[in-house]
């Protein structure tokens, strides 16, 4: 038996998840995107869940601080490039500008070189709805675009960082590769707590699908791995109350 004020408040993530169901192919990438696209929903409004679940996406996103010009123009070809893909582009970008942002944060506190962080978190996943089309794995892909941009323009050495880490991303690095621990770190928490929703959410098309991306963000929660850095502990704690949170409201909204 569920008491009214739990009823109205599933009601109000109800349409949170399907406020968050864009289908990631409209330019909503930054975090004022977000704000802007939630305004517009009024039972959100209504309700303060829109602006509770700003004050936990301002509390988790770190700000995209681009180290270099270099880095500042291939944001810009990378943010093209995914713009003509077909498919969720925008929770691409989106995904990929936030682990770059928290990953600059693991970095600058763990005085790990910031443009070799910046780099291996841009091509992570830059081949990610290209992995679809082609049926090579996106690290894979990534680590290619990496070898294909940046030769020339960096140092070999540098280069043969980002690319190992991009290419073992998806599993945990050696505790030797601090750039790959980064990534991996600032890779997975993005996958957990308001930013998580957003990541796995905003490529959907409905509530049904938004409740089955929810779902996964909180078993991520649950099955979140022990971070590679120190430092990501601080991130980390607050996505585990929100998910707390969300867990508690989910079974009424999607059975
Ligand atoms: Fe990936
Ligand atoms: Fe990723």
């Amino acid at each position: 038996m569920i008491d009214n004020r739990t009823r109205r408040q599933s009601d109000s993530l109800r349409a949170l998840f399907d406020t968050l169901a864009t289908g990631g192919r409209e330019p909503i990438v930054e975090i004022e995107d977000w704000r802007d696209h939630l305004a517009g929903n009024r039972r959100l409004n209504r309700s303060g869940v829109g602006r509770w679940f700003m004050t936990a996406l301002r509390h988790e996103w770190m700000p995209l601080d681009i180290p270099t010009p270099l880095c500042a123009a291939l944001t810009d070809d990378a943010t093209s490039y995914l713009e003509t893909r077909p498919g969720p582009w925008a929770t691409v970008l989106g995904h990929i500008l936030r682990v770059a942002g928290t990953a600059g944060w693991l970095a600058s506190q763990r005085g790990i070189d910031e443009e070799t962080v910046y780099l291996t978190a841009l091509y992570h996943d830059l081949g990610k709805l290209d992995e679809w089309d082609t049926g090579v794995p996106h690290a894979e892909l990534g680590a290619r675009y990496a070898e294909r941009d940046l030769t020339g323009e960096i140092s070999a050495r540098k280069l043969l960082t980002i690319t190992e880490a991009i290419r073992v991303h998806p599993d945990r690095p050696p505790p030797s590769w601090l750039a790959a621990r980064a990534l991996h770190d600032a890779d997975k928490l993005d996958k957990i707590g308001a930013t998580g929703l957003i990541r796995r959410i905003s490529k959907m098309e409905d509530i049904e699908e938004a409740c089955l991306g929810a779902d996964r963000t909180l078993y991520e929660a649950e099955t979140f791995p022990r971070p590679c850095l120190a430092a990501s502990t601080a991130l980390l704690q607050p996505k585990l109350a929100f998910a707390r949170t969300v867990e508690r409201l989910i079974d009424e909204i999607c059975p």
